[in-house]
């Protein structure tokens, strides 16, 4: 529905007040489009699909149904966080899918990259669709596309899009937020009452921790990742990196490493920290982090993860690495 250009004369977002204004235009257009039907939205968490979401209670409350599919390589807490946020504080209907033995269980022995987003992209598809089945009435699919998906300018192209639902599910599309850039989303976001946590989320990678658990994905290695990603980002947060840095999070390679611990030898793995600034994610540059701070972090992780014996810090700009390991 609607235009996909953005207009010329359209005023960027950068206010409350402007944001309450699209708030109301959006509100509006939203009970026109939907009227007393049902829509259908996966919820990931991250600032797109909140923004939908939170947009959507608003306007149609119940009408919603939020889908929200835990493929085990979220991140520590973030399930939690949709959750209280969506159930808890908005009273939405949210259906929270525990799909984590599923997901880890055809990603066992896959070891390409490539492959592991394919596999974890079309399972995505198929937990959604087997959900979706379940509801009766939907008639529209809610997504959290924004004016970059339409351009296809960035380096992740149309990743907010349900693709490849069979064609009886082919739903009408509501996209509220389609002709705003990132940072108008967030405004919105704030304006409404989103946790700060929720809006100014770092970039996060559909396959998530996935493609920074390196090879095959084990549970053993995907927790130490998980584990020492909260560290890293506890740390980022309470130093007031948080803002500063526009990727960081730590990536676990599948070797070992000898060490020693209370004097004992010990053969575990290492965890590589990751933390970069960029425009527009196609070049990007290492962030100076004070090494006090690298010490202080390498400190608790090698203290608090099990089977971690070893921090190191990828000083690679992109290029010559990608931001992301896989
Ligand atoms: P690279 O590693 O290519 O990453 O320098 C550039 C940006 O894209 C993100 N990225 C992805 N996002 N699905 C996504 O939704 C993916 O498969 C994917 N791979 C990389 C990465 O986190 C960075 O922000």
């Amino acid at each position: 529905m609607g235009s996909n250009k953005r207009p010329e004369n359209m005023a960027r977002i950068t206010t409350p007040a402007l944001a309450e204004s699209f708030i109301t235009e959006q509100l509006a257009a939203l009970r026109e489009q939907i009227g007393d039907k049902k829509v259908l939205l996966a919820l990931s968490g991250g600032v797109d699909s909140s923004v939908v979401a939170a947009l959507l209670i608003k306007a149609v409350g119940k009408q919603l149904t939020c889908v929200h599919v835990n493929h085990g390589l979220l991140r520590k807490g973030e399930p939690e966080q949709v959750i209280e946020v969506f159930q808890g504080r908005m009273d939405a209907n949210l259906v929270y899918v525990d799909a984590v033995d599923r997901f880890l269980g055809k990603l066992a022995g896959i070891a390409d990259p490539e492959q592991k987003r394919r596999v974890i992209g079309a399972e995505f598809i198929r937990v959604f669709e087997e959900e979706a089945r379940k509801l009766d009435g939907i008639e529209f699919l809610a997504q959290g596309t924004i004016y970059p998906d339409i351009l296809e300018s960035g380096p992740v192209k149309a990743h907010h899009n349900v693709g490849g639902l069979p064609d009886d599910l082919m739903f009408e599309l509501v996209e509220p937020v389609k002709l705003l850039f990132k940072d108008e989303v967030r405004v919105v976001g704030r304006a409404l009452c989103l946790p700060d946590s929720m809006v100014d989320r770092q970039p996060f990678p559909g396959p998530g921790l996935g493609v920074r658990c390196l090879g095959a994905i084990t549970r053993e290695r995907l927790e130490a990742l998980r584990e020492s990603d909260a560290i890293l980002r506890e740390e980022f947060e309470k130093n007031g990196l948080e803002g500063k840095v526009w990727q960081y999070f730590t990536v676990i390679p599948d070797f070992k490493s000898t060490g020693v611990r209370d004097g004992k030898r010990s053969f575990d793995w290492p965890v590589i920290i990751r933390a970069v600034n960029t425009r527009d994610a196609m070049t990007a540059t290492v962030e100076d982090i004070p090494f006090a701070l690298l010490q202080h972090i390498t400190a608790r992780i090698t203290a608090e993860v099990p089977g971690v014996n070893r921090v190191l810090y990828d000083l690679t700009p992109k290029p010559t690495g990608t931001i992301e390991w896989e």
